[in-house]
């Protein structure tokens, strides 16, 4: 079965577009944490969530507040920094994403460079899965960065479907399909589990079944946004009802 983690970011964007300083009697809304747990009462299977250096949406606490509070996996976004290393020892939350970041990105535009870095992101990954969390690796659907991925131990890696999610056109969308499910059996023959996450909508989702072995999709922006519309339960049973669809 496909796992959908609900990536709540931007519940927390929407809260810091009013509240970034918070004062006496003040209750700053819309809480990510609330989010999560209508998202684990429509049938998600886990919370993603990614602490960013700039703070631009997810606070500690939000974190803390989403280890403490939702019963399903939580799924740490993180970049390999020493800070951040610390929060997630002190956190352990079940799963561990390692991303690149960029000050100035948006979002996370692309994949880490694991292939030159093995040695610093082994050193975090053997002593994030020693205290407890499976760790994955964002990495564009390429070869090379599969193999360095399986170099380093971690348990899974999350397939960047950016390129993916951009695609025009019928032609451009199947290369894009080919070059995830070409990654997609790589990293499953070394061992990798396989994750996706970027860009994925209501639109383009049925485009990935094309795409094998995949375990869990990480999903936010689009659930956010559904969710003003619908409200959180309905978006996120949307998207786990176009999910039944995926044959691995
Ligand atoms: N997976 C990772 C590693 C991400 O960095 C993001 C974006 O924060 C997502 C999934 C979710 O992307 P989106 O918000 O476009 O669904």
């Amino acid at each position: 079965m496909l796992r959908l983690g609900v990536n709540v970011d931007h519940a927390a964007t929407l809260r810091q577009a009013r509240y970034r300083e918070v004062e006496r009697g003040m209750v700053p809304e819309p809480s990510p944490v609330e989010f999560a747990r209508e998202s684990a009462a429509a049938g998600a299977h886990g919370i993603t969530a990614h602490l960013r250096e700039d703070r631009r949406h997810m606070q500690e606490a939000d974190l803390v507040g989403l280890a403490r509070e939702i019963r399903l996996p939580l799924n740490l976004e993180m970049a390999n920094s020493s800070k951040m290393l610390a929060f997630a020892l002190r956190l352990r939350p079940a799963n561990i994403c390692m991303v690149p970041e960029n000050r100035r990105e948006v979002t996370t535009e692309g994949g880490l460079r694991v292939r030159g870095a093995e040695a610093a992101i082994l050193r975090t990954v053997k002593r994030l899965q020693r205290a407890g969390s499976a760790v994955s690796l964002f990495i564009d659907p390429v070869t090379e960065e599969v193999r360095a991925a399986a170099e380093t131990g971690a348990r899974f890696v999350e397939l960047h479907t950016g390129a993916f999610s951009r695609a025009v056109g019928r032609r451009e969308l199947a290369r894009e399909v080919r070059r995830l499910a070409a990654a997609a059996e790589l990293a499953h023959g070394l061992g990798l589990g396989v994750n996706a996450g970027h860009g994925i909508n209501y639109g383009n989702i049925r485009e990935l079944f094309g795409v094998p072995h995949l375990h869990e999709l990480n999903i936010g922006h689009s659930i956010v946004s559904r969710a003003l519309m619908v409200g959180a339960r309905r978006a996120v049973r949307e998207m786990l009802d176009l999910m039944r669809g995926y044959r691995a």
